[in-house]
């Protein structure tokens, strides 16, 4: 089954040109693999920007990526203990390597052929989303990156081939917006003037725009096949759980209700945008059903817990202080849902990345990644 699915998609083109006195042949091992991932968003795909900023939301610390192979353990700047979901999905569509942060010495040359990681801890739609971190990098400032990357993959390819490679080849990835509520709208040191000013629709459908205009500009530089992450139950990770004193299986009501608010909105936005920018997939990533789906039935997927986390410290659920040297850590990192106060395990993120490749609309649609990268 595996070696016959694997050959039918395997297409190898053979281009021979016959002149005069000599016999050319260009065979390019066309094989449909995916060639680049665009990774637009916040920590849960964060592949190392934070690293190169003045910012207090750091992941390259031990424990963090105890489990990432590509580095023998040691931390990247990913928010979890091995893989990212964009990393696996990347791996199982067949790029040939990891995308690199745009912030990166190294994220030059023929290296971004296979993708750039803009994402960054603490980052959001709205551009004041964060500030508690002093620097992160919102989504306006990784679209402006973009565009800087878009002119580097003319001068590397070529106006037109850069423009069908990113078009036909090309995954653009947004996870973001779950720091528009947890540090911008919930957060009440900063945003005390927002809430009071501003109502949850309000809010809303400030990031609602925000993200078209951003989306739009993505297609403007020719981004075609899109994958956006809806916000997950961000009132059942244990940082909110913990700081709300709530039980084992409680969830605080106003952020799931919020992050369900948007998620209604953004596939709205999703639909209309398949409709109205030709040529154009946009593909909507129900990652808030899929964590639920985690959270309370954790045990069926082979987790002890879904409410404490595997790395942190304070609370009942060791919610508060993040995943650094001084934390504690769990003895078997794969049974547990989140690695650290906010971020799930690499055991989930595997669950997620699955299911958002292979998996039903339920969870993924118009189509899942696999088929959108067959597009
Ligand atoms: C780029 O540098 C990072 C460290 O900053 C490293 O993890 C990664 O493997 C490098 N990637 C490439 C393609 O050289
Ligand atoms: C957004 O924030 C960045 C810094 O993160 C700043 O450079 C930029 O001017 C801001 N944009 C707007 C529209 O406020
Ligand atoms: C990309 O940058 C150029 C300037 O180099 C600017 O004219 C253009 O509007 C930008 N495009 C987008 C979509 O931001």
């Amino acid at each position: 089954m595996e070696m016959s699915y694997y050959y039918f998609n395997r297409v190898v083109l053979v281009v021979c040109s016959i002149v005069v006195v000599s016999l050319s042949c260009f065979v390019a091992g066309d094989n449909g693999n995916l060639g680049a991932s665009f990774i637009f968003g916040d920590s849960l795909v964060d592949a190392g920007n934070n690293n190169y900023l003045q910012t207090l939301s750091k992941a390259n610390i031990k424990p963090n990526g105890i489990d990432f192979k590509a580095t023998g353990g040691n931390p990247t700047g990913r928010y979890t203990n091995g893989r990212t979901i964009g990393d696996i999905v990347g791996e199982e569509l067949g790029a040939p390597g990891y995308a690199v942060p745009f912030l990166a010495p190294n994220a030059t040359g023929k290296t971004i052929l296979n993708g750039v990681n803009y994402a960054s801890g603490g980052g959001g739609i709205l551009n004041a989303t964060g500030r508690i971190f002093v620097n992160r990098i919102g989504m306006d400032v990784q679209v402006d990156y973009f565009n800087i990357t878009r002119k580097q993959l003319d001068k590397l390819l070529g106006a037109s081939k850069a423009r069908e490679y990113i078009m036909k080849k090309s995954f653009f990835s947004i996870t973001i917006g779950a720091n528009d509520f947890l540090n911008n709208y919930l957060l009440p040191v900063l945003s005390i003037g927002a809430r009071i000013t501003e109502s949850p629709d309000a809010f809303v459908d400030d990031m609602i725009n925000h993200l078209k205009a951003q989306l739009t500009r993505l297609y403007r530089l020719d981004a075609r096949k899109f994958v956006v992450g809806n916000v997950g139950p961000i009132g059942c990770i244990p940082y909110q759980k913990t700081i709300n004193q709530l039980k084992e299986n409680e969830c605080v009501e106003l952020s799931n209700k919020l992050a369900l608010q948007y998620n209604g909105r953004l596939k709205d936005l999703l639909t209309q945008l398949n409709e109205n920018l030709p040529g154009s997939t946009f593909v909507n990533a129900n990652v808030y059903d899929l964590v639920m789906e985690l959270i309370v039935n954790y045990d069926k997927y082979g987790f002890t817990t879904s409410s404490r986390a595997c790395c942190g410290n304070g609370g009942q659920f060791a919610g508060i202080v993040p995943c650094g040297p001084t934390s504690s850590m769990c003895q078997n990192r794969d049974k547990h849902v989140f690695w650290d106060p906010y971020h799930p395990s690499e055991a989930s993120n595997l669950i997620i990345a699955k299911q958002l490749l292979d998996g039903e609309k339920k969870y993924i649609s118009p189509v899942n990644l696999r088929q959108l990268r067959d597009l």
